[in-house]
C-alpha cells in the first residue's frame, strides 16, 4: 500500500466513525437528552411553584390583619383565607349578627386556632368618632395591626344621573 492510498484509508474510516458518532449523538440526544430536560424542567417548575406558596404563607403567619367590611363578601373571603394561611385576623363591620357568624366561619378555616387570635369590632366607619375609638380599642387589646385591608361598603347600580344624593354622601364623604 503506498502512503497515499494508506492515508486515504485512514481519512475515509475516520470519516465513517465521526458520521457513526454523530448518528449516535442525534439518536440519544432526540431520544434521552429532550424527554429527561422535560422531566427535569417540569420538576423545577413545580419545586418553584411550591416554594413560592409556602413562603407566601410563611409571610402572614403570626401577623395581625384588619379588614374592614369583613363580615361578608370579600372582605370575609379574604378573612379566612388569611386566618388558613396563619394570619390573626380582626374584622371591623356595624352589624354584630353578621359579624360573629363571620368570626365562626373564620375559625373554621384556621390553621391552627389554638396559636391564632380572632375576634371582631363593631365599627362604622362613615364615623370619625366611632372610628378613633375603635382603632384605639384595637391597639390596646391586640396591638398595631401589620396589615389593614379596606374592603367595606356598598353597591348601588344604576345610571348616574338617576342616582340619589345621599347615595354619593355616602359614597365620597363616608371613609375616615
Ligand atoms: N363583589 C363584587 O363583585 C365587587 C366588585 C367591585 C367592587 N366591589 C366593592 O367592594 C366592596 C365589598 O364588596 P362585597 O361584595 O364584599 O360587599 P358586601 O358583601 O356587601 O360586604 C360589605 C361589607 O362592608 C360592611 N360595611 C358596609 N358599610 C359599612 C360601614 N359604614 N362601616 C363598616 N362596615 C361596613 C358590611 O357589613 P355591615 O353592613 O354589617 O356593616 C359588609 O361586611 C364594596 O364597596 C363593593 O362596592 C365589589
Amino acid at each position: 500500500m503506498t502512503l497515499t492510498n494508506y492515508l486515504l484509508h485512514t481519512f475515509d474510516s475516520t470519516k465513517s466513525r465521526i458520521t457513526h458518532f454523530i448518528e449516535l449523538q442525534t439518536l440519544i440526544t432526540a431520544y434521552l437528552l429532550v424527554p429527561s430536560l422535560l422531566i427535569l424542567i417540569s420538576f423545577l417548575i413545580t419545586y418553584f411553584w411550591r416554594y413560592i406558596r409556602l413562603q407566601c404563607s410563611k409571610s402572614v403567619e403570626g401577623r395581625l390583619v384588619l379588614i374592614t367590611g369583613g363580615s361578608s363578601g370579600i372582605g370575609k373571603a379574604l378573612a379566612c383565607k388569611y386566618a388558613e394561611l396563619g394570619a390573626n385576623v380582626i374584622i371591623v363591620a356595624r352589624t354584630e349578627s353578621k359579624l360573629q357568624n363571620a368570626l365562626d366561619e373564620i375559625e373554621q378555616a384556621a390553621k391552627d386556632s389554638n396559636k391564632q387570635t380572632f375576634a371582631y369590632l363593631k365599627c362604622d366607619v362613615t364615623n370619625n368618632q366611632n372610628v378613633e375609638e375603635v382603632m384605639s380599642e384595637l391597639i390596646d387589646l391586640h396591638g398595631c395591626p401589620d396589615t389593614i385591608i379596606n374592603c367595606h361598603g356598598a353597591a348601588y347600580p344604576g345610571y348616574f344621573m338617576q342616582q340619589e344624593h345621599s347615595i354619593f354622601e355616602v359614597g365620597f364623604i363616608c371613609v375616615h
